[in-house]
């Protein structure tokens, strides 16, 4: 949730400080936008530069083009999603403690402030906010003030903290150093000449090194221009080793594109093709990208839980339909956050899979460690390399998504289903419920969806004027059978998060049940239709669910398969995508519905990348 930077330079004062920082920001904006603000330190003085404001970094770069700030060696930056104290230019951070000489920028929640808050106020310490973060400042000023360094100050502050955090941390008369300190929030590391970088995520300093490296749970850093140091909770060194960061800055631009979105939705082609790109080895093992669990384990695997949240566990619901298919092995679709704490029946013979864009998303990382502690093996598929859940999970197989910048989720969701079945796939081969020819059929199926999906971006334009026909619409509803229900549901969140419309999904034979009271005339309804070919097809079956709001004077848009006969003959508009196996249809079906809410909010003058109250990554319970 808030965006962390960091920097360092090379020993003299300079305006790179600020500017290294406020470009991190501005590719960290993603994670939050209620505030932002930065620190400066500058060698001759008694007190940290601070500038920040409420609203987006935008405010932040106007005020300091109104009031600059003077050149500084090192420098931290913060844009905030707000958990503790409204979105105000007093609870933006940084927050200052010791009279002004420490700033600190804090992500993540501290569960013991109160008490802490109320130590510090017995003993005189006046509040400027409402802020968790500000109790951990006036801590830290308070360690710094028994003589203690900046960083054995944070070692020792970090201790007295319950919750998740990171935090950075200047010190006036440190000019040359920025220290660092997480549990349960990411911060990574970048590795530059004669300059070195913190941030919340790579994308924070890209531009600047691709040389990075990871913190672990309950570590300390100190960076210097000529030196990073990483200390464990007990205060003893750590060698960590660097990493090369396998995309570059251009991956995290908009690349032409008048939106991160869209440029996204248009990555989704390479998106799939790259998750799948050399995975399946000539043995037909699945390369795994970190971690290992033994096959005899994943044999005797009973049942499969998938955690995880929001467009992630819709993903989840795509796989289960395909791995229950191909692996005979009941799959249970859990939200994280449900799971976490219904005391689930989870043990050895249970594979968790967790699926997060991030990484990091705070839900799933408790329900990962929760299915642990019961005994359950757990496998990530995730996009971000080296994030929490990667790295806690007992294996990862990495969605190669790249950078997802926009808040709503696409290039993340097609990879995250194409990782599942790659896992199904691998499954099935080990547990002996498909012969290697079918295997070899499944992956080359797959191996065919980049170039669908590229048609289905080829030929969205109907869609797109569809979406800004419909700029005024109260409430769209969704429906979809088998593999297109979640497909429904996916195309609601993206209408609600981005255009701030009501939209429901509903699984299309729930209709009757009760939800076809909504429809009145009038109502658009979209219907992912099955394809009508195989001998399962439940094609008849939602065409009957099409006429059945019809008859109620919905209008129905209808997703159907080229070659699809009779869907015109049920839908104002059909949108057409090419012909694919049942099981692998979402990753087509769902393209023009992000495309839909993508134009639609975009309709309604919506900054279709950082939709309101919304962060990227949900880094608190
Ligand atoms: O990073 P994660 O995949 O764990 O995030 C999960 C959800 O927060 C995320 O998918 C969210 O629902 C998106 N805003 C959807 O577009």
């Amino acid at each position: 949730m808030c965006g962390i930077v960091g920097y360092v330079g090379s020993g003299e004062a300079s305006a790179r400080a600020l500017g290294v920082v406020m470009s991190g920001l501005a590719r960290l904006e993603y994670r939050g936008y209620d505030s932002a603000g930065v620190a400066l330190v500058t060698a001759d003085r008694e007190r940290v530069a601070v500038a920040k404001k409420a609203g987006k970094l935008v405010n932040l770069a106007k005020a300091l083009a109104e009031d600059p700030l003077p050149d500084a060696t090192a420098a931290i930056g913060h844009t905030r999603w707000a958990t503790h104290g409204a979105p105000t230019d007093a609870n933006a951070h940084p927050h200052l403690a010791a009279g002004g000489r420490i700033a600190i920028i804090h992500n993540g929640i501290i569960e013991n402030y109160a008490k802490l808050r109320a130590e510090l106020t017995r003993d005189g310490v006046i509040f400027a906010s409402e802020t968790d973060t500000e109790v951990a400042g006036h801590w830290l000023a308070r360690e710094v003030d028994t003589g203690l360094s900046l960083t054995d100050a944070m070692l020792s502050t970090a201790r007295a903290l319950e919750g998740a955090f990171t935090f950075l941390a200047v010190d006036a008369r440190e000019p040359h150093t920025v220290v660092g300190a997480r549990r349960n929030s990411p911060l990574v590391v970048g590795l530059g000449d004669g300059e070195n970088f913190l941030g919340s995520d790579v994308v924070a300093f890209i531009e600047h090194t691709r040389v990075a490296l990871e913190l672990d749970q309950d570590e300390v850093v100190e960076i210097t221009p000529d030196g990073v140091t990483v200390f464990d909770r007990t205060g003893a060194v750590v060698v960590r080793e660097p990493y090369e960061v396998t995309w570059d800055a251009s991956a995290a631009e908009r690349g032409g594109f008048a939106t991160f979105m869209d440029k996204e939705i248009h990555d989704q082609p390479a998106a799939v093709a790259d998750t799948l790109r050399g995975r399946i080895d000539e043995h037909g093992k699945l390369q795994l990208d970190g971690g290992y669990i033994d096959d005899r384990v994943l044999n005797s695997v009973d049942k499969i839980v998938v955690v995880a949240c929001g467009t992630a566990s819709y993903a989840g619901l795509v796989a289960r339909y395909a791995i229950e298919h191909w692996c005979r092995i009941p799959v249970e679709v859990e939200l994280a956050h449900e799971f976490r704490y219904r005391d689930p029946v989870v043990g050895v013979r249970t594979l968790v899979v967790a699926i997060s864009q991030s990484g990091e998303t705070m839900d799933t990382i408790m329900a990962v460690r929760h299915a642990q502690q019961q005994g359950a093996n757990v496998i990530a598929i995730v996009n971000v390399q080296g994030s929490t859940i990667a790295r806690e999970a007992d294996a990862v197989l990495y969605t190669r998504a790249g950078p997802e910048i926009a808040v709503a989720s696409t290039k993340a969701f097609l990879a995250q289903i194409t990782a599942a079945f790659l896992l199904g796939i691998f499954l099935a081969e080990l547990r002996g419920n498909k012969f290697p020819d079918e295997i070899s059929a499944l992956l080359a199926e797959l191996d065919e969806i980049p170039a669908k999906v590229q048609r289905v971006l080829d030929t969205s334009q109907p869609i797109r004027d569809l979406a800004h026909s419909m700029a005024n619409e109260r409430t769209v509803l969704f429906l979809g059978r088998h593999v297109g229900y979640p497909v429904a549901l996916e195309g609601a969140l993206k209408l609600k998060e981005l255009a701030y419309i009501h939209a429901e999904g509903f699984a299309a034979g729930e209709l009757k049940h009760g939800p076809i009271a909504l429809v009145e005339e009038g109502q658009p309804v979209f219907i992912i239709l099955p394809s009508p070919n195989g001998r399962h097809s439940l094609h008849s079956k939602v065409i009957s669910n099409v006429q059945e709001v019809r008859a109620r004077g919905a209008r129905t848009f209808v997703i159907a398969e080229e070659g699809d006969t009779e869907a015109a003959d049920y839908a104002e508009q059909v949108f057409y995508v090419p012909a694919s196996p049942v099981l692998m249809a979402p990753l087509l079906k769902v393209v023009p519905l992000q495309i839909f809410a993508l134009e639609l909010a975009s309709a309604k003058g919506f900054d279709v990348d950082q939709p309101r109250n919304l962060a990227k990554s949900v880094t608190v319970e």
